[in-house]
């Protein structure tokens, strides 16, 4: 498969969204959901370049998806936001694409009273988008190709990749 994106790469631009999320941040108490299972090498990465930030860590897991198709709507498959209210809620996705999923979740935690909303996302692919939904901060924003590694997944393997990259007919 075609790298995309290295692993030199991913590293510095995830330590730079940590700079900037810790400045945002610093001293302040937040919460941070980690969606699952997609954005847990990104959350690992992202949140411990935060030190002195106030971090409590959640996960969930939403899902639509079968190999490369959506499957339908967006549903909540584990976990809750019942200690959001009155905290800075920190969203960790993998990618946004058609942007379903991150409208579902800000919805979902801001039915909760949270201080504040931020979604930050390690890809966006722009060009798929199919509601109004922008993630507050992002990696990298990429063109419509289907993508691996560093979380990603096609029905549920390479996610353990060091860098994304790019899946092609015949790759799989
Ligand atoms: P959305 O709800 O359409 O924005 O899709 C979000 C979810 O779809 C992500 O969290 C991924 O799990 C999955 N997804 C979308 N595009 C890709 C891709 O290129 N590779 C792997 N998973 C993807
Ligand atoms: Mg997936």
């Amino acid at each position: 498969m075609k790298v995309l994106i290295d692993r030199e790469a991913l590293a510095t631009r995830i330590a730079a969204m940590g700079a900037t999320l810790s400045e945002r941040f610093r001293g302040e108490e937040i919460v941070a959901i980690v969606v699952l299972r997609g954005a847990m090498f990104f959350a690992a990465d992202l949140l411990r370049a935060m030190p002195e930030v106030d971090v409590r860590i959640r996960t969930l897991r939403a899902a639509s998806y079968a190999g490369t198709r959506r499957a339908g709507p967006v549903r909540l498959m584990h976990g809750t936001v019942d200690d959001v209210q009155g905290r800075h809620v920190l969203i960790l996705e993998d990618i946004l694409d058609s942007g379903h999923t991150a409208a579902f979740l800000r919805d979902l935690v801001g039915r909760h009273d949270p201080r504040s909303v931020t979604v930050a996302a390690l890809l966006d692919k722009p060009s798929r988008r199919e509601v109004d939904e922008q993630a507050d901060l992002v990696g990298f924003a990429i063109d419509d190709h289907f993508v691996v590694g560093f979380g990603l997944d096609l029905d549920q393997r390479f996610r353990h990749l060091d860098h994304i990259a790019i899946v092609e007919d015949g790759d799989t």
